[in-house]
């Protein structure tokens, strides 16, 4: 779906996520949303905090799961994407705080795998995501999951690729400091969910849209992998558009 601007995209990603909770909530049941971070997100995050303020939109009956989170990091770093979730969307809706789940960046390495076992698991047991959002990375990733990353894969730590921490490294003091590692859910965790929209803004985002909508199907660009999800869209402005 093109829109004229990203405003205008995010506003009809948040009418499907009010209308998808109002219908989950008439049946009785819990609406699972899978959320992402970055600067994509952030329009979307405000017209959901509006609809709460300005609408009675309620997030009482929705349980969360964010995508990634860098490792390690503490939860308070302004980097963080716990912070970020906090300071975008959870401080502002009236979400119980047991309903959302972010990776956690603190834990002992060795203590990683069950970790992110258990993560898989809470999703598996709050019923699967309804509908999961996702950006996209220069190099066609989704959540942390970089070119090469298994169509099968699940929650686990990864190695982050170094356009990756160079695209991010504006979020920190200098690159040195760019974590190396993070934990992010896996393409095949991403694509169990019912539904999923990708959004992408802007000119620098059209060649790796492109790739990923027109091109092979490949695990060299991970959001390309999503051709293989029956209820898939895209959700991007005029500029992400042009190359199309
Ligand atoms: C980050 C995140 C992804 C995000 C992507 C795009 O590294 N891990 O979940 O989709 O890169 O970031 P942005 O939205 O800032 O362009």
């Amino acid at each position: 779906d093109i829109h004229p601007t990203a405003k205008e995209g995010s506003r009809a990603v948040a009418q499907e996520i009010a209308t998808l909770i109002k219908t989950k909530e008439a049946a009785g049941e819990t609406c699972v949303l899978g959320l992402a971070t970055g600067s994509t997100p952030k329009y979307l995050y405000a017209e959901l905090v509006r609809l709460h303020r300005e609408e009675g939109l309620s997030f009482k009956n929705v349980v969360t799961f964010n995508l990634d989170e860098y490792y390690p990091i503490e939860p308070d770093a302004l980097q963080s994407y716990n912070r970020f979730m906090k300071e975008q969307l959870f401080n502002h809706i009236d979400i119980p705080e047991s309903n959302y789940f972010i990776p956690d960046g603190t834990l002992p390495r060795e203590k990683m795998k069950a970790y992110a076992e258990e993560y898989e698991r809470r999703i598996e047991a709050a019923g699967g995501v309804d509908l999961q959002v996702l950006g996209i990375g220069n190099n066609g990733h989704i959540g942390f999951n970089e070119p090469g990353a298994h169509v099968n894969s699940h929650t686990r730590l990864v190695t982050l690729d170094n356009v990756t921490r160079l695209a991010n490294a504006y979020e920190f003091p200098n690159m040195s400091q760019v974590p190396r590692l993070a934990i992010t859910m896996g393409i095949g965790t991403i694509l169990k969910a019912k539904r999923i929209l990708l959004m992408a803004w802007g000119t620098h985002k059209a060649k790796i849209v492109r790739r990923a909508v027109e091109g092979h199907s490949t695990d060299q660009v991970p959001a390309s992998l999503l051709q293989q999800h029956p209820n898939c869209r895209f959700v991007i402005d005029e500029q992400a558009a042009q190359e199309l």
